[in-house]
């Protein structure tokens, strides 16, 4: 029998992968699906195949990723608990998706991940799973074994041959995409500490960010980006060029705490650059062309969906309920954003659309067609009435 193993090609997964061997005598296939993790992955693979595995993968989903889950959390303006842009939350669905689809094709009974049991990738790789095959087996390890460390690891991968990573031992637990790159554990797990700028790996420190300020413009067409700079770029080279230059001027780091789904809070250190810019990008557009009602509206739904996306519930019905909504709104976010990146600050500085509501006729104080000033009056009336009633209310039981 044989299980699908997402594999990462650090120690953990490939003590992972012998324990599945020996525990349960399958046949492991390994997984390595890149999001754009920047490492190595042929050396992933073949480290997967000395390590034991009958099989190994290594699936390119840049292209989906941005395409089918990036943008769409991008169009909702979901954004987790105000700041986080779920870089690695919506990364999971798609690996889970993958898993699946290899494990179906290779007739596996199971497939197994490395994530520990006290976080939200768990639920976010199951709930997944689960949504796109129930029958198979979901194997967790970290919630099995009783391997507790990584002394017990390097101990297993010693007893076992496993080559054990020379660089010595990260302190910060990471996860990278081409989104986003977090760090937690280490020296964070400490509140109080402020955290180290030398752990950036995507971006420069804003202090050290050039004194000129860079400016970038994004094209949209119906809420999905297309241009830069006035250059059609496909979305895997859009996010690489703005995460060059969204680093370069230390955008989009953030340091947070925030609630995980299985109850404690943890603290996160996140690098988001070209995303950051996108999103501010995304924002100033939505005020140029949607109205009031659905820019208020829309609001409650990029809560929701910024919930929905962190909890792992990817593969949902309100989820895709909840898109077509979104979609909707996005019928005339077309046009054009400038914005103005300077040490850390990503400000939009200019917009412009065909499909703009504003209009300079209208608001001008001068004369316009549309608007009579003798209509506000009545307006006023009105629109107050329930304000004037209270007070002449309150007037008169004072004369009493
Ligand atoms: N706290 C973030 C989240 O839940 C990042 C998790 C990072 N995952 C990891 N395996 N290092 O989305
Ligand atoms: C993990 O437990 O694998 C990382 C943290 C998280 O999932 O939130």
């Amino acid at each position: 029998q044989k299980v699908v193993l997402a594999y990462s090609g650090g120690l953990d997964t490939s003590v992972i992968l012998k324990w599945l061997e020996e525990n349960y005598g399958y046949e492991v296939i390994a997984v390595c699906v890149d999001v754009g993790q920047e490492e190595d992955l042929i050396a992933v693979q073949k480290k997967a195949l000395s390590t034991g595995a009958a099989k190994a993968y290594v699936v390119d989903v840049k292209e989906e990723f941005i395409t089918n889950y990036i943008f769409p959390t991008l169009k909702a303006g979901a954004v987790y608990e105000d700041d986080y842009l779920l870089g690695t939350s919506f990364a999971r669905p798609l690996i889970a998706k993958k898993l699946v689809e290899i494990a179906e094709q290779e007739g596996a009974v199971a497939i197994a991940h490395g994530a520990t049991g006290k976080g939200n990738d768990q639920v976010r790789f199951e709930a997944s799973i689960k949504a796109l095959n129930p029958y198979l087996k979901i194997i967790a390890p970290w919630r099995i074994w009783n391997l507790k460390s990584r002394e017990d690891c390097i101990d297993y991968a010693i007893k076992h041959n496993i080559p054990i990573p020379v660089t010595k031992k990260d302190p910060y637990s990471r996860d990278r995409n081409i989104w986003h790159l977090s760090h937690e554990g280490g020296n964070l797990e400490n509140p109080w500490n402020e955290h180290d700028s030398n752990i950036y790996m995507m971006s420069v420190p804003p202090e050290k960010a050039p004194d000129t300020p860079a400016y970038v413009e994004i094209e949209f067409e119906k809420g999905i980006p297309v241009a830069v700079n006035g250059i059609k770029y496909n979305p895997v080279n859009m996010l690489y060029s703005l995460n060059k230059i969204g680093g370069t001027h230390g955008v989009g780091i953030i340091d947070i705490v925030e609630n995980r789904l299985v109850g404690m809070k943890s603290r996160g250190v996140y690098e988001t650059p070209g995303g950051t810019i996108l999103f501010e990008a995304h924002k100033a557009l939505e005020k140029l062309t949607l109205d009031r009602a659905t820019m208020s509206f829309k609001k409650i739904v990029a809560e929701k969906y910024a919930q929905l996306v962190y909890d792992g519930l990817w593969f949902t019905p309100l989820k895709e309920a909840l898109d077509q909504f979104v979609d909707s709104t996005q019928e005339y976010v077309t046009g054009k954003v400038k914005l103005k990146l300077y040490k850390g600050t990503c400000t939009a500085v200019a917009t412009a659309s065909p499909y703009s509501l504003y209009n300079e006729e209208f608001v001008t104080f001068g004369e316009d067609h549309v608007y009579n000033q003798k209509d506000a009056e009545g307006f006023i009336n009105l629109f107050a009435l329930p304000i004037t009633i209270r007070s002449l209310m309150q007037h008169e039981n004072m004369n009493h």
